[in-house]
């Protein structure tokens, strides 16, 4: 019984030392030392058995013993597994303040942006100064006061979203013609960049796009500063050598009205699918403000003169670098994120 013993409890203590975790080690710990079952614990019910009693107690003192030292070794081998543990996990989650961060990618600019910037600049070498209205606006100063009476088709309300009876999310800059005029008065060169609304949605619309407006008036202003005006400043943005031409147009606004057309940037005239087999775009609406719309911004058009143009900024962005759809332009793909730095004119840059 003794070598027994021995050899169990010799056992046990290898167990105990080959346990990977600590799983492993309880079930070690059950195995010999279960209460009752245990390999080891289990000898203490033999002793019964032995008659003399002298021979009784060294034997339950001896398992006592074993049984002292294995759990004793069990304690100590898992304070071993659980001290490794927390070394492992504290080297995994070490942390180096120290170590330089990875590099950030700088922001950068849409290109409905970055056009709205050049325009600005282009202008601004004019002598344009530029301001803004609301985008909540009154259908008085988005219709009426620009000529377009109750009953006019661009206030279909298909085309325009209303707030109420009064206000409406603005369709076009035009409304802030009338505002810098009863702010500004003349004479006065001002360009409006912003946004604008119409309930359309498609590869060429959005609900949501931006305008930019023109208006300059003062004594003797001819439709010679405006076509040198609008030349000037579509060479400068789409390149010195596009080619340009002059149509007659209608606008309730202006009278006369011109239509600028840029010859097309894919097929350069020949006729494509672009530019519907015409070999020209669209690109701004223009003409001399309307002697009413003068009257209407407080300004004497016996006195004064001037000529005003209507812009989409996506669309120029568009036929700039040859983006074909529209909705890319609000996709936020990062790869029509042209960098900062990039401030030459577009002419100079490549497609986004
Ligand atoms: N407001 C016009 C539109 O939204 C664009 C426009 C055309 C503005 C001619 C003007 C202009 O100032 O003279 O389509």
């Amino acid at each position: 019984m003794t070598a027994d013993l021995h050899s169990v409890a010799a056992e046990a203590l290898e167990a105990v030392s080959a346990a990977p975790d600590l799983a492993a080690l309880e079930a070690v710990r059950t195995r010999y030392l279960g209460r009752g079952d245990g390999e080891l614990t289990s000898f203490r019910r033999g002793l019964g058995k032995i008659p003399d009693p002298d021979g009784r107690r060294q034997m339950g003192q001896m398992v006592n013993e074993l049984v002292q030292r294995v759990g004793d070794a069990l304690d100590e081998r898992q304070r071993a597994i659980e001290r490794n543990a927390r070394a492992q996990s504290l080297e995994m989650e070490a942390l180096d303040l120290t170590r330089p961060a990875p590099p950030l990618r700088r922001g950068r600019l849409s290109p409905v942006t970055l056009a709205a910037r050049e325009i600005r600049r282009i202008f601004g070498l004019l002598g344009f100064e530029a301001v803004d209205g609301p985008e909540v606006e009154y259908d008085r100063y988005n219709f009426t006061l620009v000529n377009q009476p109750p009953g006019h088709p661009a206030r279909d309300s298909q085309d325009t979203f209303y707030i109420d009876d009064w206000r409406l999310l603005r369709t076009h800059t035009s409304p802030v013609q009338i505002r810098s005029m009863l702010i500004r008065g003349a004479p006065q060169r001002v360009i409006v960049p912003g946004k604008t609304y119409r309930r359309d949605h498609d590869a060429t619309h959005m609900p949501m796009f931006h305008q930019v407006e023109a208006l300059c008036i003062d004594e003797g202003i001819a439709v010679s500063d405006l076509k040198g005006s609008l030349e000037f400043f579509a060479r400068s943005f789409f390149g010195a050598s596009s080619v340009l031409q002059w149509r007659p147009h209608h606008f309730p606004f202006t009278e006369p009205s011109l239509e600028l057309e840029l010859a097309c940037v894919v097929c350069h005239g020949s006729g494509c699918s672009v530019c519907k087999y015409s070999g020209w775009l669209e690109l701004l609406g223009s003409g001399m403000v309307h002697p009413q719309v003068l009257r209407n911004g407080g300004v004497d058009p016996e006195r004064y003169s001037g000529f005003a143009f209507g812009m989409g900024i996506e669309r120029a962005a568009m036929l700039a670098w040859g983006i074909p759809d529209m909705r890319l332009l609000y996709d936020n793909d990062v790869r029509f994120l042209v960098p900062e730095t990039a401030i030459d004119g577009p002419s100079e840059r490549s497609a986004p």
